[in-house]
Formats: C-alpha cells, structure tokens, sequence
C-alpha cells in the first residue's frame, strides 16, 4: 500500500524537516502534497532530491488524501485540522490545538502508540518539542517505579521557534561578532550572547511552554497526579533542546538502575560514563539532525536520597516535531 501525504507548514522549519524524515524513513507515499499559506504558493520545497512546488492550504486540498501533517502554528490547525479529518485523512497536528482535547490522543511512540488507535475526531496530537525529549526518557524510569515528582530547566533552541527566530540567531551572532549592537526583530530581546523566556504567558506566572511541560507530561504518562516543576528557557543555539531533570519516583532509585532501564530503553541513546568527564555528556550541536533522544549525567541527588538527575538532549526539529509525527504515522499505516 502506498499514501497521499499531505504536510501542512511545509515552508517552516518543521515543515521542511518532516520532508526530509518522510523521505529518509522511505515512507511509502505515493504522493506528497506541500502546503502553506497563499504568501508561499507557487514556491518549491526539495521532497526526496525533486523540486515540488507549494500550494495553499484549503479544505479542498484534503480531498483524497490519506493523512495530513500540519505544522502551521494553532490557528491554521484549529481551522483545518477538522476539515482534513471530515474528508476521511489522519491528522497529525504539531501545534498546541488539539494537545489537551480528551477526545484527541497525545503520543509519543516510544511511550503510548496504542493511544492512538482511539482517535474520535479523526486528530492525533504531537506533544510540545520539550516534553517529547523528557518523556521518552521518563517512561522506563516510570516502569520501574511510579514517578513523583520531575524538576525540569529547560535549554531551548532558537529554531523551535520557527524560521525567522533561526535567521535571527544567526544575523545577531554575526552582528556581534562585527561589534555591532544585535538587532531585534522575533525575540523580546537579543538572543545572540544572552539567554530568554520569551514564550507566550500563562497561568500563575508560568509560561504557557511551561504549563505544557506539566499537563503534557500527566497526559502520556496516564499520570494525572505527576507533580512537574518547569522553568523553560531560551538559548542562543541553533538547534535540539537540552535539558537537566531531577526525578523522584515512589520507590528509591540508583544511578545503574536508571542506566540500565535507559540502556535498552526505545529511541533514547545512553551517553554516561558513569561518572563526571568534563564535556562527556550530551551535547546539542552533535545531536543536531539526528534522531535520538540522548540522556548522560546520571546521577544521584545529594540531598534526596534515591532521587537522580538526568541531562537529556534531542533535536527539536527531529525528535521533537518531525520525527515523532512520521513514527505515529508510520505506526497507523505501515504496521
Ligand atoms: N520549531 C519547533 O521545534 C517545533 C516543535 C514542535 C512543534 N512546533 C510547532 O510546529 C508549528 C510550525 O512551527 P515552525 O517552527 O516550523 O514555524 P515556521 O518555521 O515559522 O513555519 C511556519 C509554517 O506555517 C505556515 N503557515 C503560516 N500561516 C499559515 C496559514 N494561514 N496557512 C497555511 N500555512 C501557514 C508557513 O507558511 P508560509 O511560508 O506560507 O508562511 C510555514 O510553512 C507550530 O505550531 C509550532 O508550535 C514547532
């Protein structure tokens, strides 16, 4: 058997990558439709070394397609999604719309595929690029024994928030390296040499990326209790998200317990010497454009015995966003 494709945002940063993890992966489309909006139309995206011209997205385009990738921000998702679905596609929804509608699954496959075979509107939700990181490394410690309690800093790439804040990074980095003052356009402040929380706000003085940590990670876990403490952000890298946690579960952990569980454990590569290397541990610039989930600093708190840190780092774009939607496909279609 063999798919119509349709990726919804195939412009952006997201976009573009899901044509390229389509490709690689050798997903069996027969063919693939790159959308966006009217601005874009009649430009060409590279889809497996040929050239395919982009069309606008509208709800006539879903005719006959078998399942739609949006990646186009949550307004296009909330006015489309729907309509894609309507027409008998899969939707794989990449924004925030669908995340926390109980009738729309949120999966992450490493985690809980099967969710997504209980799909009422026809949508299934990509979770959020820094919760899909954590808990492809919290499952097997979740299967040990029941977590608690996650303490999570986030070290969040520019390019997780779209095209313009990638080129922003990069004339700022240029800016200052010609000793010119950086100039601001996409983020609140310069990003080059200095460090953001510049996501929307949320409730209690959270960040609404923070609040995403925390309900999404409840929603795959099945974990409604899972208390989560998230300070998110900003970094002047270009691309993968790190991030260090500190997680307490029911029962006391060790180090070579959580090693072991993550050694064998689906999409994460270990990288921990066992003990603390300068710079032997993972890294955002090596993990850029591949596709694992890479976890180091395995280590047991100081001050809570049987609680232990983790470093875990994955590119957002892959992992975070593209990869992970062409997975759940991959998992409806070619299983
Ligand atoms: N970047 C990440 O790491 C990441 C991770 C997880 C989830 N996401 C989510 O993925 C989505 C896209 O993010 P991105 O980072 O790829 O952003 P981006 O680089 O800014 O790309 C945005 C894409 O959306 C398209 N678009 C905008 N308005 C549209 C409309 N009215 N109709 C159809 N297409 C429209 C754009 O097309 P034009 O070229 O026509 O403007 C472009 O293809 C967002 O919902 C974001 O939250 C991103």
């Amino acid at each position: 058997m063999s798919y119509v494709v349709a990726v919804v945002g195939a412009t952006g940063v997201v976009g573009r990558e899901m044509l390229n993890v389509l490709a690689q992966r050798k997903f069996p489309a027969k063919r693939v439709l790159p959308l966006a909006s009217k601005r874009s139309a009649g430009s060409e995206v590279t889809f497996n070394g040929q050239k395919l011209t982009v069309e606008e997205a509208t709800p006539d385009r879903f005719e006959g397609v078998d399942v739609v990738l949006f990646s186009a921000g949550g307004s296009v998702s909330r006015e489309l999604a729907p309509q894609a679905a309507a027409r008998g596609a899969v939707v794989i929804d990449n924004s925030s719309a669908w995340r926390m509608d109980d009738e729309v699954p949120l999966v992450v496959p490493e985690v809980n595929m099967a969710a997504a075979k209980d799909r009422p509107k026809g949508i299934i939700a990509n979770p959020n690029c820094s919760t899909i990181q954590m808990v492809v490394a919290l499952k097997p410690i979740h299967d040990l024994s029941p977590i608690e309690h996650v303490i999570v800093s986030t070290y969040q790439a520019a390019s997780g928030k779209g095209h313009a804040a990638l080129e922003e990074l990069e004339r700022q980095t240029a800016d200052m390296a010609a000793g010119r003052e950086p100039e601001v356009k996409v983020f609140p402040a310069p990003i080059a040499g200095n460090l953001l929380m510049d996501w929307k706000p949320g409730e209690g003085g959270y960040s609404e990326e923070e609040l995403k940590l925390v309900n999404e990670t409840r929603k795959i876990l099945g974990a409604p209790d899972i208390g989560v403490s998230p300070t998110c952000v900003r970094v002047p890298v270009a691309t993968s998200h790190s991030e260090a946690v500190l997680v307490r579960c029911k029962d006391k952990l060790t180090p070579e317990q959580v090693r072991k569980a993550l050694s064998t454990a689906p999409g994460v590569v270990l990288q921990d010497e066992g003990t603390y290397v300068p710079g032997a541990h993972p890294q955002p610039r090596p993990a850029a454009g591949t596709d694992p989930v890479f976890v180091g600093r395995i280590r047991e708190d100081l001050a809570l015995p049987g609680a232990i840190h983790l470093w875990i780092v994955a590119d957002n774009l892959r992992k975070g966003a593209a990869l992970n939607a062409v997975q759940i496909a991959e998992g409806i279609f070619t299983r």
